[in-house]
């Protein structure tokens, strides 16, 4: 079971490493990127995936109810939006992204948010089965392109 820590200076080299495989790089921002990105994000928050003291991932998830939140005509604030999601190309396939959206999961119920938001590119290879079987259903809104799906938590 992997560990999740908020992201700080001192994981940002290791963390800014991590890659998904080549035929991925379409599906999300590169872990600079989102770093890069949280600083105009209000809500944001990184998390580090650890396996002991490897790196094996990055969680990225935004409170949709901060009074700043940059919401879509429709969003309902009640919500924790999982804004990025990878695990490293070495890594990937042993529960790490599962175990990724049980923690995010487990952020939105502690906050006492109502449900779980994400959005993902709908092409082969992308993460669209992987949300499904963990309970996630289409809201059936495209939103930037991608396919929305929602989970209730209550
Ligand atoms: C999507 C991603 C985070 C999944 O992480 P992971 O650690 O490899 O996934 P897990 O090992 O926890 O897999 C959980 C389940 O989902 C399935 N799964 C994972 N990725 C899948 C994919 N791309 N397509 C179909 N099924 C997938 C696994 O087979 C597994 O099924 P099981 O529980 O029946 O065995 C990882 O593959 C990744 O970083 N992909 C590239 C970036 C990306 O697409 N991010 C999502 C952006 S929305």
């Amino acid at each position: 079971m992997p560990e999740f820590h908020p992201f700080s200076s001192d994981t940002l080299r290791p963390l800014a490493g991590l890659k998904v495989r080549d035929e991925q790089t379409t599906f999300v921002a590169s872990n600079l990127m989102t770093m890069a990105q949280s600083i105009f994000e209000p809500g944001s928050k990184i998390y580090g995936i650890w396996e002991k003291a490897t790196p094996v991932g990055l969680l990225a998830v935004v409170d949709m109810y901060h009074p700043e939140a940059d919401l879509d005509e429709g969003d309902d604030p009640d919500g924790i939006y999982i804004w990025r999601l990878m695990v490293d190309q070495a890594h990937q396939g042993r529960g790490h992204g599962r175990a990724a959206l049980e923690f995010a999961k487990s952020i939105a119920c502690e906050r006492g948010r109502s449900k779980l938001v994400i959005s993902v590119v709908d092409e082969p290879g992308g993460a669209l089965p992987l949300y499904k079987k963990f309970g996630f259903r289409p809201t059936g809104r495209i939103v930037d392109g991608e396919v929305e799906l929602i989970m209730g938590l209550v």
